[in-house]
């Protein structure tokens, strides 16, 4: 062998981290490419203590000593439950009622009005929270409709939730929330809109429930859904993903959006080649003009 052959098989099975379990570099490296092929998710290498201290808990459930052990059952065909919570280990789930507010100011004041006449006199309503994490920015989206229409259950307006993973995605169907995360919500309307369950925990009411649909859905899979969306809020989700992913998604949107229909995205996030057949409208926010599939 070698000393560069030597060095590479020396460098692959060295450690990455330094822990409890033993994690080397051809572990981050198989673990990195799961992630990649099953969510379009990019774990640059200076990820890897985050991964370690993420799965550590779960070769600890299993025990398991090493990484290389995980690696195997999790590409394994009696793997594919572990699989699923690999990935929803290693997914950022951070999110929050009314985050990035303007978005919803937009919202309320530019898309909203219009919208709502429209179902007022019988029109179809659809928006889509894609990454919707364990429920905050759907149900902001329907706090925000509420506002106006507070019988707006009772007209087809209908918000689409999806999240890739199963866990958040069934925790937002649950819609049970802690004091903090719904302590950002104006009193007036979180006294209307949620109701007190157990101790320190509050539950979206009735009207809530039955404007959000939740389903578990991949972004770089396939999209089922057949007609078009007036609104889609896609924030923070593609960050995590490749620059060439990240066009693909956006320019699959403008499948999917109605003209004149809105897109908003994530504050660090930008639209790059995509933005051709989108009008800026403000901060992270983009009108479709109903044009450009590229
Ligand atoms: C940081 S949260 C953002 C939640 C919300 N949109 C917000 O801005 O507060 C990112 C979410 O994207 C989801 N996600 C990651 N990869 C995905 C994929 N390939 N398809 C669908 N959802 C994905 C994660 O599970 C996570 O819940």
């Amino acid at each position: 062998m070698n000393a560069r052959a030597e060095q590479t098989v020396t460098s692959k099975h060295a450690p990455i981290v330094e822990g409890e379990f033993l994690f080397t570099f051809d572990d981050f490296r198989q673990i990195a490419a799961m992630l990649h092929s099953d969510a379009g998710i990019a774990l640059p290498e200076s990820k890897a203590t985050l991964v370690y201290s993420r799965l550590a808990k779960r070769l600890r459930s299993i025990g398991l000593r090493n990484f290389r052990d995980y690696c195997q059952i999790v590409q394994g065909h009696e793997g594919i439950d572990e699989r699923k919570r690999m990935l929803a280990a290693l997914t950022t789930n951070v999110t929050r009622f009314f985050r990035e507010p303007h978005h919803f100011d937009h919202l309320a004041e530019k898309v909203l009005p219009d919208l709502l006449k429209a179902a007022r006199n019988g029109g179809r309503v659809r928006i889509w929270s894609a990454g919707c994490s364990n429920g905050p920015e759907p149900y902001s989206i329907a706090l925000t409709i509420l506002s106006f229409m507070p019988n707006a259950a009772n007209y087809d307006i209908r918000i689409l939730a999806t999240d890739i993973d199963h866990n958040v995605v069934a925790e937002a169907r649950r819609g049970v929330f802690s004091e903090e995360m719904i302590s950002i919500i104006p009193p007036e309307i979180r006294l209307r809109w949620l109701t007190a369950d157990e101790p320190g925990k509050w539950r979206v009411a009735e009207p809530l429930v039955r404007l959000v649909v939740f389903r578990e859905l991949n972004l770089i899979g396939d999209w089922p859904m057949k007609g078009r969306f007036q609104v889609i809020f896609c924030r923070n989700v593609v960050i995590y993903f490749e620059e060439e992913t990240q066009t693909q998604i956006w320019n699959r949107f403008k499948g999917l959006l109605s003209p004149g229909g809105y897109l908003y995205i994530g504050h660090s996030e930008r639209m790059g080649a995509a933005e051709d057949g989108f009008e800026n409208d403000g901060l992270t926010t983009y009108r479709f003009l109903g044009k450009a599939h590229s």
